[in-house]
């Protein structure tokens, strides 16, 4: 059997599938759009697997799509494909709705044709597995309880709205088509590979640089962390006994403010990776304009996945961090080979 993974090439598709191929015996097609937040290198490691082929391609081509489905009789599609920046959605955000709305309305239109002409032992075992965030929840007053499944969509930022758009399509799939579908909807991920637009990264990449470790507003904006492992443990586990149209929400029941997650990346480093002038990281830490519309609190109750599928995150913050920093210490080529010239572009636009 063979699974189809979208996204593959981006932070969370690529450690899924890396993931996949050591642990399954399942083949898997890779897709991506590779735009800016594409990276091949990142699944560099696969490229004479011959369980393993990636194909450059756009989850809206729904003739490309179907054509994959029929031609490596795919049992499963895990769909992480998305435009998935905010700070970016507020800048311009037509590719969020192409990408994370229209496109995932394509790619579910691609799967139920492929799955409506399956004889019924594949009909009965294909899956279609949504990837979404927590986002979709809205922002939690601090003496707010995590959120859960049930909760009301409250998206706040494009991004989000984009998001919880392309769930409710996932969710009608099921309701109307009956097409297998889970949704797994995640907190912030952090680990390998993440591109340094997001806020552990660019404080890593920032800090070695010795540049300004720019913190949104008063950074007392708390996010629930999980190690990107850890989320892809939690896919694993969904497609492997979850309930046909269920949602599961993932989390790391790790809440920190903004500043501590950025206060402790300094400590890491200055303990592996000491400053020559024997000065802290902790001094290159600026507070810069707050992001539009920042929502101040997410939390996720990852109780249900837990209680029904017997899931627990593996790494705490503090061990997930360190593993995370020491990665980017050791990857520097890795770094130094994304932070390109569209790379710079984003930093002039945001930071300047
Ligand atoms: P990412 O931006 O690193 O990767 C997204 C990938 O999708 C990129 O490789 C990009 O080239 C590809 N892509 C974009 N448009 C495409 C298209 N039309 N067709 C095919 N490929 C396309 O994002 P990520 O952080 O790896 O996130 C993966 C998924 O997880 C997204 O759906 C995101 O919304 C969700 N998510 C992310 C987080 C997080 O903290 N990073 C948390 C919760 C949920
Ligand atoms: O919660 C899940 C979401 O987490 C995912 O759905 C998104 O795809 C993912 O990008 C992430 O969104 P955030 O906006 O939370 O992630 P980001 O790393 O951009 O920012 C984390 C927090 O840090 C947020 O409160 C904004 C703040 N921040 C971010 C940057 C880039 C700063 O203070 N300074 C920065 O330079």
């Amino acid at each position: 059997m063979t699974i189809l993974v979208t996204g593959a090439a981006g932070f969370i598709g690529s450690n899924f599938v890396l993931d996949w191929v050591d642990q399954s015996t399942e083949d898997v097609i890779s897709i991506d759009l590779l735009t800016y937040a594409g990276n091949l290198e990142n699944l560099s490691s696969l490229n004479n697997n011959p369980h393993h082929h990636f194909i450059k391609g756009n989850i809206g081509d729904r003739d490309l799509i179907l054509n994959l489905l029929k031609k490596y009789q795919i049992r499963a599609v895990l769909n992480f494909a998305a435009e998935s920046h905010v700070d970016r959605s507020i800048h311009e955000s037509k590719d969020f709705m192409e990408t994370n709305i229209v496109g995932t309305f394509n790619l579910l239109e691609s799967a139920r044709s492929y799955w409506n002409d399956l004889d019924q032992n594949l009909k009965q075992d294909f899956r279609f597995l949504h990837i979404s965030s927590d986002e979709v929840y809205g922002s939690l007053d601090l003496t707010d309880p995590p959120s859960n499944e049930s909760d009301p969509y409250k998206p706040n930022s494009p991004y989000s709205a984009s998001k919880a758009a392309s769930d409710h399509l996932v969710r009608a799939w099921f309701q109307t088509y009956k097409l297998p579908v889970f949704t797994v909807n995640s907190a912030n991920n952090y680990g390998p590979y993440q591109f340094p637009e997001k806020l552990i990264p660019l404080c890593i990449l920032n800090a070695l640089n010795g540049k300004p470790l720019p913190i949104y507003g008063d950074g007392q904006q708390i996010r629930d962390w999980l190690y990107v492992k850890d989320h892809c443990s939690a896919i694993r586990e969904v497609l492997k006994q979850g309930h046909i149209g269920e949602t599961y929400n993932v989390g790391g029941s790790n809440e920190k403010t903004n500043l501590e997650v950025v206060k402790t990346v300094c400590v890491i480093l200055d303990k592996l990776k000491p400053k020559s002038d024997g000065k802290s990281y902790f001094d290159q830490i600026t507070f810069v304009k707050d992001r539009p519309g920042h929502d101040r609190r997410y939390a996720i109750d990852a109780s249900k996945l837990e209680r029904d599928l017997g899931w627990r995150p593996q790494e705490t913050f503090e061990t997930g961090l360190r593993k995370t920093v020491l990665w980017y210490l050791e990857n520097d080529a890795w770094m130094n080979h994304v932070v390109s010239g569209q790379y710079q572009d984003w930093v002039q636009k945001q930071y300047s």
